[in-house]
């Protein structure tokens, strides 16, 4: 297929911190005394904001929260998981990762990050890619998480590109989802790949290049 940019989801597609996002969930699900917090509760939490993902949690406990003790909860998580980002480095890179990137790159294909994460300047910094992508949009420039596709929207906006002139690259049901209601194309990885929901199933993030070169 022709495609002009891609934007790439981030946790879970560009870095394998959706496990450090589930590691966190899961000791602040302890922390409240859910102990039954599993890696398919997890899967409802990928592409998911914050407190959405928090709720997914909360859903399993028989308390009940106020809005400000929910605020406090997933700053607890947050913690968790900002220290966890603190021993990343760019070695953390996967080298197939890597090698899609720059072969994009050198053809000219413009490249963006669409991620409902917060955490995406600390991560890109962390692992080196600071300047890489062409655009960035993440948590911090949205109101609607995924599967609404605001996020995706203003990536390809500030690419200066139509939807239909890119790909989505996700890792999660919503985040295919996002890219479908916005008019894009989508590339599944991980465990997307395994729904059959997206218009490319890939093994790796590499197998972009014969996709789209
Ligand atoms: C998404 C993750 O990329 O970012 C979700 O898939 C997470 O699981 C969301 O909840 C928000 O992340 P953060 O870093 O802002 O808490
Ligand atoms: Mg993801």
């Amino acid at each position: 297929m022709k495609v002009k940019g891609i934007i790439f989801d981030l946790d879970g597609v560009l870095c394998r911190t959706d496990e450090e996002h589930f590691k966190a969930w899961k000791a602040l699900a302890e922390h409240i005394g859910v102990s039954d917090f599993t890696r398919e509760d997890n899967a409802r939490q990928r592409g998911v904001s914050r407190m959405e993902s928090l709720e997914v949690v909360l859903a399993k406990s028989a308390k009940s929260y106020t809005d400000a003790e929910k605020l406090r909860l997933a700053e607890y998580k947050n913690d968790i998981y900002k220290e966890m980002l603190k021993s990343m480095t760019p070695a953390d890179l996967d080298p197939d990762v890597m090698r899609a990137l720059d072969a994009l790159k050198k053809s000219g294909i413009k490249v963006a990050v669409g991620s409902s994460s917060k955490n995406t300047p600390t991560i890109l910094s962390r692992l080196g890619l600071c300047g890489f992508f062409d655009a960035v949009a993440d948590g911090n420039d949205i109101t609607r998480s995924k599967p609404d596709p605001e996020v995706f929207l203003l990536a390809a906006k500030r690419l200066t590109l139509e939807p239909r002139e890119c790909l989505v690259v996700e890792d999660a049901l919503s985040g295919v989802e996002a890219g479908h209601a916005g008019g894009f194309k989508v590339a599944a990885v991980g465990e997307a790949a395994k729904l059959g929901v997206a218009d490319y199933d890939m093994e790796k993030l590499s197998d972009l290049i014969k996709l789209v070169l």
